[in-house]
């Protein structure tokens, strides 16, 4: 026995002795990504290259756009590092020679043998891009203002933010993702040891996919991150019910991007909207609490889960209400190609009007404000965006839970990618999530997103007049007292191809 064991060991040891050569890093076991089965897959490296979606390529070139625009919400540690410039030419000759090596591009993430430790990317505001000597017209011009002269727009009170993002004071910003809060840790240690006083630290913040079973959900406890656009030659399997997007909405210069005007170094770049959004989540159980619903064939906690599923859209499963009413089904929410298939139409339904029948799914969720399926007839609206955000903040503490108040920042560390901020976040927040006419037409309003809407310039405590929540009477105003998300601020950046890092932008 002790003989066999000893030369196992020692031949697995020569083996790997063998297949690992010394100037080769360490390579990965475990992923940087979680991988929960309500949310789609991602495409394979090659695959990914090859897309049947699009045959001939739609000219992606997925080692030079980075690694976060295309994977959506999965990471398992992500840490937001924005910094100042302070001296720029240092800044830039380390940019090229040290810090490009370590920006980790979108093949690289797509197979866990070519993850590195730790996941790098780097974004520049308008601010930063100044800084640098950079004043290309991107073609975005609430990109050059920056987010904080967009706040007002957005329905933000700016008493709100947190400071450092109120004006633009931030440069860039570091993501750095990993598996453990070490590695993540390690790498800004590194980068900040090249950059030295080049950056000045403005901010950090700190997000983590959830433990245990509530991996992959938000703070409020639901699943997030299931329904993202399909792009046209990156995605491999298109999942029934998701929308299929070319992708210049979300890559500039990339086949279907709207302005035709962009300097070629930035083709394969993405806008990126930052959003720190606090949520006070015992306030939001105890509104879901004492605002359960009365439909007689449920049970006292059914009621309660169904007025929360019917304020987002889905179950806490991610099981969508359009699909299965009543009562969550987490069979149906972890089969991702059918918790996305709906339109909130139901033709098979014998005289069901999705222009007047909200019994299924209110107006007024948040997912039918943030993408109207069958409300806009066809999918071709041109508002999509890709969200690769991470919830931030520890678990709720027995003591919040027993005082139904929130004593700890926790919230969603919110991130959008699109080419356009004007057609993508932007519109979506004011046009649709903040308009209480939206879905329009309706003979009683929807009413805001009672999640993230606003009734911009109003105090925090203004009711917000939501309807269609109470299946049994839609016309039914619910007075929202409390906002359940609080914006802390953000700020809006080009994450460049990375090409550009010892190309145009160290130039
Ligand atoms: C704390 C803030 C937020 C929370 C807790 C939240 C939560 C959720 C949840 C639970 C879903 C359903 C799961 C999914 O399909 O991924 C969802 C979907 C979505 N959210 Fe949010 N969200 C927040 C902020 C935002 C913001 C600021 C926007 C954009 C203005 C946004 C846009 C969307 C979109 C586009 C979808 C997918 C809708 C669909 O295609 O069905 N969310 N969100
Ligand atoms: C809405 O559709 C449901 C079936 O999904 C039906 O039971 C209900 O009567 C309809 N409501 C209205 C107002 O037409
Ligand atoms: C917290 O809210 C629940 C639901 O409304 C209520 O039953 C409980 O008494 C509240 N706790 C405190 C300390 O107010």
């Amino acid at each position: 026995m002790k003989l066999s064991y000893f030369s196992i060991i020692i031949g697995l040891v020569v083996q790997s002795a063998l297949a690992v050569p010394k100037q080769v890093k360490p390579r990965r076991t475990s992923s940087i990504l979680i991988n929960p089965d309500a949310q789609p897959d991602l495409p394979s490296p090659q695959t990914a290259r090859l897309s049947p979606v699009s045959p001939a390529n739609a000219g992606l070139n997925l080692d030079d756009i980075q690694g976060d625009i295309l994977i959506g919400m999965k990471k398992k540690k992500e840490l937001f590092f924005f910094f100042g410039i302070k001296d720029a030419a240092t800044f830039k000759s380390k940019l090229a020679s040290d810090i490009k090596p370590l920006v980790t591009n979108t093949n690289q993430l797509l197979s866990i043998s070519t993850q590195p430790i730790t996941a790098l990317n780097i974004a520049f505001s308008h601010a930063g891009l100044t800084a640098l000597g950079v004043t290309d017209d991107l073609g975005e011009s609430l990109f050059e203002h920056g987010q904080f002269a967009d706040a007002e727009a957005l329905g933000d009170l700016t008493s709100n933010w947190d400071p450092e993002f109120a004006g633009t004071n931030v440069d860039g910003v570091f993501l750095l993702a990993s598996d453990t809060e070490q590695n993540v840790e390690d790498e800004l240690a590194n980068i900040q040891s090249i950059l030295g006083d080049s950056i000045i630290e403005i901010k950090r913040i700190s997000g983590a996919a959830r433990p245990g079973d509530q991996e992959g959900h938000e703070h409020f406890g639901y699943m997030d991150g299931i329904s993202q656009p399909a792009i046209q030659g990156f995605t491999q399997n298109v999942l029934p019910g998701q929308a299929l997007i070319a992708p210049g909405e979300f890559l500039l210069g990339a086949a279907g991007d709207a302005t035709t005007t962009r300097p070629s170094w930035a083709a394969g770049g993405s806008f990126l909207a930052f959003r720190k959004m606090q949520q006070k989540v015992p306030e939001f159980n105890k509104y879901v609490v004492d605002h359960a619903l009365a439909v007689p064939e449920l049970n006292q906690q059914e009621n309660t889960d169904l007025f929360g599923a019917r304020l987002i859209g889905r179950w806490k499963s991610g099981a969508p209400i359009d699909l299965s009413p009543l009562r969550d089904d987490p069979v149906l929410a972890d089969d991702n190609t059918r918790n996305n298939d709906f339109t909130f139409d139901h033709p098979d339904v014998p005289g069901f009007d999705f222009a007047t029948n909200q019994t299924n799914c209110p107006f007024s969720a948040h997912i039918r404000k943030t993408r109207p399926r069958v409300d806009l007839g066809s999918e071709n609206t041109g508002h999509h965006i890709i969200r690769a955000g991470i919830p931030y903040g520890p678990e709720v503490t027995d003591a919040e839970h027993a005082s139904n108040t929130s004593n700890i920042d926790r919230g969603l560390a919110f991130v959008a990618y699109q080419s356009s901020i004007t057609n993508g976040f932007h519109f979506m927040q004011i046009r649709w999530v903040n308009s209480a006419n939206f879905i329009f037409g309706k003979p009683t309003l929807p009413g805001v997103d009672p999640i993230i809407g606003r009734v911009e310039g109003t105090a925090m405590d203004t009711p917000r007049d939501i309807s269609g929540t109470n299946p049994l009477d839609p016309t039914q105003i619910f007075s929202l007292d409390i906002e359940f998300v609080i914006n802390r601020g953000g700020e809006y950046f080009f994450s460049p191809p990375i090409s550009a890092l010892d190309g145009r932008l160290a130039a």
